[in-house]
């Protein structure tokens, strides 16, 4: 399939790319810089110059392809509700470029976004918490509208993926723990959050392109909630720094802008996600890849 890839010079992106070319797909990935067109020939992709909010260019690249997965995002968290309503747009134009065809559009979303109210894990089918709340869903509401309409659209749902070099949100756990000199967890830190390994959700992304069906929702789970307390002990750890018991009031003078998600219990499943795609992850898990971390480049 000849499969437009937004985001292709990202983290996720990077993985994704190989992946569907590994199973014989031809890529065609967006990039607005040399740097990630030269990395994109190099993994032996086609190259679309551009930004994603270039809306016309995004429409034509989307009309040539048999498929589109859009992973960009600009997540410079200065202007986050911004950044998600520009998404909200690029989504509905894929969405309008692909439109009347069953030509598949996949729309990355996060799992952070539906919220358990009974502390058991989310489920693809739970709704997701609306843009007022978290501006962030406002692709998955575009995602709503053009499945409403009969599109050829799914949802996947990250959770905090990781390798060695990055592990989601928690990069933003290390750098306050650096520069707080100490590691901390609210409460007990029994509050969770689930992981995926960037392999295991390279490979779901291109099990979705070739088996998923319109209209539905994935969750790219490997694991279902892992502990703020472990994973702060696994930090304290590779950073050599004390880690320590917080309370609720005092979070917002440790943690910050990341106080209140730090606090979240934000378990999630992806059980339909393995039955519907067949999906086994396999990956190390993400406390092994936060033993295994470079503490001094994160
Ligand atoms: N990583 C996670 O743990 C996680 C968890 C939940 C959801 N997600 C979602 O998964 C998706 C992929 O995440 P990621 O970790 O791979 O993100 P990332 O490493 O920050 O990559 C973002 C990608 O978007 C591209 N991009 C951003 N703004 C752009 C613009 N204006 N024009 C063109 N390209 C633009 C970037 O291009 P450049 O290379 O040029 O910067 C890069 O390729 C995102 O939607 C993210 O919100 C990720």
């Amino acid at each position: 399939m000849k499969v437009f890839v937004t985001g292709a010079t990202g983290f996720v992106g990077s993985f994704l790319v190989p992946e569907l070319i590994g199973a014989g797909h031809d890529v065609v990935g967006l990039s607005r810089s040399d740097a990630g067109a030269e990395a994109l020939t190099r993994a032996g992709a086609k190259v679309r110059r551009g930004d994603v909010n270039d809306l016309d260019a995004l429409r034509a690249a989307a009309a040539a392809a048999e498929g589109v997965i859009h992973t960009a995002f600009n997540h410079d968290t200065s202007d986050l509700k911004q950044h998600a309503e520009n998404d909200r747009r690029v989504v509905a134009t894929l969405g309008a470029a692909l439109a009347g065809t069953d030509r598949p559009l996949i729309v990355t979303s996060a799992t952070g976004l539906v919220t358990s109210a009974t502390g058991e894990p989310v489920r693809e089918s739970d709704a997701h918490a609306t843009s007022a709340v978290f501006p962030r869903a406002a692709s998955e509401e575009a995602a709503d509208a053009l499945i409403a309409e009969g599109g050829n659209v799914m949802v996947m749902r990250l959770p905090q993926v990781h390798d060695t070099r990055r592990q989601g949100r928690i990069r933003w756990h290390i750098q306050i723990a650096k520069e707080q000199g100490r590691v901390a967890y609210v409460g007990a830190g029994r509050n969770r959050v689930p992981a995926v390994h960037v392999s295991d959700a390279a490979r779901l992304f291109r099990l979705a392109l070739e088996r998923g069906e319109a209209g539905a929702r994935y969750h790219a789970v490997a694991e279902e909630g892992v502990s703020l307390r472990e994973i702060a002990e696994v930090i304290g750890v590779g950073l050599k720094l004390p880690v320590e018991s917080i309370t609720p009031e005092e979070a917002p003078g440790y943690y910050g802008w990341l106080a209140q998600l730090a606090q979240l219990d934000l378990p999630a499943s992806g059980a339909g996600t393995r039955r519907q795609l067949r999906w086994d992850p396999t990956g190390p898990d993400l406390l092994t890849d936060l033993h295994e971390a470079d503490y001094d480049a994160a």
